[in-house]
């Protein structure tokens, strides 16, 4: 096994046997998840809800991990959509509040492993103590080389395309016919990013939300039943073999 795993996955397992078949010089350069099925892990074990996102942030651990010991460069999490504020209020807090006590507790962990976060979404729609927590993080962060995380907080991918156009419009003087994809692509939450090339969705739901409406153009999707506080680096594993044995045409005709 490669020295970088052992220790971390055990001799003979499932994850050994998947690491053997990653080829290495192929690793997707993005990773985006949308982590879902908190709730319904947490009802079909009778307990509120929000037990469901707790358990959740675990898994979040073990995927950054996986992700970053895999040299995976950028890794988005859909952790706040736009569309989570109709939830109810006490679930809406206790979810902010999981965020900040993340962003509090994650310091030593970001920069010990030279990872940089970076936040996603409408800034000014975060409650100020997380902004302010999350804020601080990315400028600690700032110089990590190793994965950049990418958290997505209030974040609607077609409002993503509007600020995007507001700021075009406020911002650049062009002319119409001096705009492309690529100047307007600068002016979206992530500019010098390279798109996603494989989207992982949880609990089997088989939609996109809103979610990195413009980047996943010719993203690659992955969608397992496995709900998200169940998901493991096993699963991780699948996910990127699955993708390593796909062909990937880009609107092409391919190679064979
Ligand atoms: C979807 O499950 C999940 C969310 C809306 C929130 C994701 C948040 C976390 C995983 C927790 C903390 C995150 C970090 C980065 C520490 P759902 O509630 O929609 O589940 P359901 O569809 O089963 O109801």
């Amino acid at each position: 096994m490669r020295p970088e795993w052992e220790g971390i996955v055990e001799l003979g397992s499932r994850e050994a046997d998947l690491i053997d078949q990653i080829d290495f010089n192929r690793l997707p350069q993005h990773v985006a998840i949308i982590m879902d099925g908190n709730g319904r892990w947490a009802r079909q074990r009778n307990l509120p809800r929000i037990e469901g996102h707790r358990a959740g942030a675990k898994s979040v651990q073990e995927v950054v991990e996986t992700a970053a010991r895999l040299r995976i460069s950028y890794l988005t999490l859909f952790a706040f959509s736009k569309e989570n504020w109709k939830r109810p209020k006490q679930e809406i807090n206790t979810l902010w509040h999981l965020l900040e006590e993340y962003a509090r507790s994650r310091e030593n962990v970001l920069l010990k492993n030279d990872l940089r976060l970076k936040v996603i979404g409408e800034r000014e729609g975060i409650p100020q103590r997380v902004r302010r927590e999350l804020e601080k993080l990315e400028r600690l962060s700032a110089d990590g080389q190793r994965m950049t995380i990418l958290l997505a907080l209030n974040y609607g991918g077609r409002a993503e395309i509007v600020q995007a156009c507001r700021k075009l419009l406020s911002q650049a003087e062009l002319k119409p016919d001096e705009i492309d994809e690529n100047t307007f692509a600068q002016y979206l939450y992530t500019p010098g990013i390279p798109d996603p090339d494989l989207l992982i969705r949880t609990s089997g739901e088989l939609r996109i939300s809103n979610f990195l409406l413009w980047q996943m153009a010719y993203t690659e999707f992955w969608i397992t039943p496995v709900l998200w506080p169940d998901f493991r680096k096993v699963h991780f594993l699948e996910a990127i073999v699955d993708y390593q044995r796909r062909e990937r045409r880009f609107g092409g005709i391919g190679s064979n």
